[in-house]
């Protein structure tokens, strides 16, 4: 039978409809999703998501696909990123999310969005090919970690709250960008939700950690690069002591990050690869 699959904008797109859709595509996930409205509503808001920008397949006028679409400036460069891409399960395998993905290129590129970016778990061969197919390439691969943190040291310094995000410079403390999820704009976009806190020394912020308060989710952690190998990160997260945090996107090419949280005892979970597409 002959299938009509109209594909448009998500503009005018019912939240609710396309919350239960985002649900349905992911029930099987390699982890757990399930948000409610608020949650969903949350997500897009933290990402960005335009819905003007971000795509829908109905068939006779029911949404049976999306592809969500988050634009801002990242590497000081106008970019997209795709925050989830699904199709209920009674209409995959017929090239959907290649028809929205082709849908959405002529009008990323005519607002001069120079790149896209997501991320995929690395099991996930469905989705990979399709991207690859619409000339997704992958870029990183990044750890997902969780687990109660161990405190091996003994916390000599006070770690106290503070709010000027501009305190949080990379030359200061990244070696690699963190990933869109948790790049600095996502967490300024939910900040009600975080609570940032750090360690000082003679007036420099030495140590700093971005949680979400609601589901001890770590959005970024750093130590100042002349302050390292002196259990400042150890010490930064002595108050999470009996907690049981998650981190995800953690590039696998930073070691020494790696090293530092398997050494508090979190378990390496998942893994996902970041791909990027240019326009
Ligand atoms: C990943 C997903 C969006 C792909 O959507 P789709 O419109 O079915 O994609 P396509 O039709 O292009 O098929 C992609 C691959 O899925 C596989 N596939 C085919 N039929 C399928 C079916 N009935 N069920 C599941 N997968 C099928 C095919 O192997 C195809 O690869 P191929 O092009 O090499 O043959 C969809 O499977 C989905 O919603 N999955 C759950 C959510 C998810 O994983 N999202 C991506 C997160 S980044």
């Amino acid at each position: 039978m002959q299938t009509n699959i109209e594909i448009h904008s998500l503009t005018h797109v019912d939240l609710e409809e396309l919350s239960a859709l985002y649900n349905l595509s992911y029930q099987n996930y390699y982890v757990s999703i399930n948000l409610s409205t608020e949650q969903f509503q949350g997500k897009l808001k933290m990402e960005d998501i335009n819905l003007d920008y971000s795509v829908g397949a109905s068939i006779d006028g029911k949404l049976v696909g999306f592809l969500l679409y988050g634009i801002r400036n990242y590497n000081d460069v106008k970019t997209a990123y795709i925050g989830g891409t699904g199709v209920c399960p009674e209409h995959r395998g017929k090239k959907i999310t290649q028809q929205m993905l082709d849908f959405s290129f002529p009008k990323l590129k005519e607002q001069q969005v120079k790149n896209i970016f997501l991320e995929v778990n690395t099991k996930n061969d469905f989705a990979i090919n399709a991207y690859e197919a619409c000339g997704f390439e992958k870029t990183r691969t990044l750890n997902s970690y969780k687990g109660i943190p161990i405190l091996v040291v003994n916390p000599l310094h006070e770690i106290v709250e503070f709010s000027d995000l501009d305190l949080i410079t990379s030359e200061n403390f990244w070696d690699i960008k963190p990933t869109w999820k948790n790049d600095i704009q996502s967490v300024k976009n939910i900040i009600e939700d975080c609570q940032i806190n750090g360690i000082y020394e003679d007036g420099i912020l030495v140590a700093y950690k971005i949680i979400n308060k609601n589901n001890t989710r770590i959005y970024q952690f750093g130590v100042h690069h002349d302050y390292r190998n002196r259990y400042l990160a150890s010490i930064l997260f002595s108050d999470l002591k009996n907690k049981e945090i998650k981190m995800i996107n953690v590039d696998e090419r930073e070691i020494s990050t790696n090293d530092f949280i398997q050494s508090m005892g979190l378990e390496l979970y998942d893994k996902q690869y970041e791909m990027k597409k240019e326009l």
